[in-house]
């Protein structure tokens, strides 16, 4: 959905505050019925499992069973275009080339995946994912996509220790909303980690949903950052952050952060 991520009232909401939802439940009220449905499923998933990988991994197992399309978050075929288009147009001004290694984190079902395993030279996109259900609706896509010669990686993690990935092996790591969907801990593992992975000049890119506000999460779903938090956690595990100001531009609704070992050019 197209959103103005500078919004400023956009910026300080606390959407897990009641009079938010009370004026949110008055503003749309045909949303109401299906957000007290999937509260209740979500409550219903949280209490079987009770770590947030397991959680998110029934979420998506429950919302791709649905629709592989809707469970990455695009509500229409041409918006999982566009968004996948967004994603490696922005890589490829960059500076992406074919012959860079790509780790897209969270991979999905490939949306921007397909643009990026056609383009890179034979191997080198490793996708991976917590969920077994968008792993096999990445194999259909790239089946529909007839990128199989690609040969590219799809694997499914439990966490993002990134332990099974060789010491400084990719240019650039990407993860496009997937810490909007997780947890402090789930981000600082990642932090902690994906610096033994990059090359010394190589990035990671991630989109989060920023807050000026009170930092806030709706149904375990959806987490909402403050920039000096990601960036004092990429501090603590020695990686260089920055605030990137371009992505802004685009009619995205989350921000982008660029981390690496060295201190990014701009
Ligand atoms: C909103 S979708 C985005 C998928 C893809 N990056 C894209 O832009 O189309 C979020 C994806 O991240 C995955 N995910 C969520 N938490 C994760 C984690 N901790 N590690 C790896 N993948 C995760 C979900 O299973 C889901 O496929």
């Amino acid at each position: 959905m197209a959103q103005d991520a500078t919004s400023p009232s956009r910026l300080r909401s606390n959407r897990a505050t009641l009079p938010h939802k009370v004026g949110y439940a008055l503003r749309h009220p045909a949303r109401v019925a299906p957000y007290l449905r999937r509260a209740g499923r979500d409550a219903w998933l949280r209490l079987i499992h009770p770590d947030h990988v397991g959680y998110y991994r029934a979420v998506m197992a429950s919302d791709t069973r649905r629709d592989p399309e809707a469970a990455v978050g695009s509500r229409s075929h041409d918006r999982w275009l566009a968004l996948g288009a967004m994603q490696f147009d922005y890589l490829l001004e960059h500076g992406l080339r074919p012959g860079h290694r790509m780790l897209d984190i969270g991979c999905g079902n490939l949306r921007g995946g397909w643009r990026f395993i056609d383009y890179l030279d034979t191997g080198n996109y490793y996708g991976i994912d917590i969920s077994p259900d968008i792993l096999i609706a990445a194999k259909k896509t790239l089946a529909e996509r007839g990128l199989q010669d690609k040969l590219p990686h799809l694997t499914i993690t439990g966490d993002l220790t990134l332990d099974f990935l060789p010491d400084a092996h990719f240019d650039v790591v990407h993860a496009h909303s997937v810490f909007s969907h997780s947890p402090l801990e789930v981000i600082e593992e990642c932090l902690a980690h994906v610096g033994r992975v990059l090359k010394p000049d190589g990035f990671f890119d991630f989109t989060f949903d920023r807050t000026e506000g009170t930092e806030h999460q709706v149904l375990r779903e959806d987490f909402y950052y403050r920039t000096e938090t990601l960036l004092a956690v990429a501090r603590r595990h020695g990686l260089h952050g920055r605030f990137m100001e371009d992505w802004e531009r685009r009619p995205h609704g989350q921000s982008k952060i660029r981390v690496s070992r060295s201190p990014v050019p701009r």
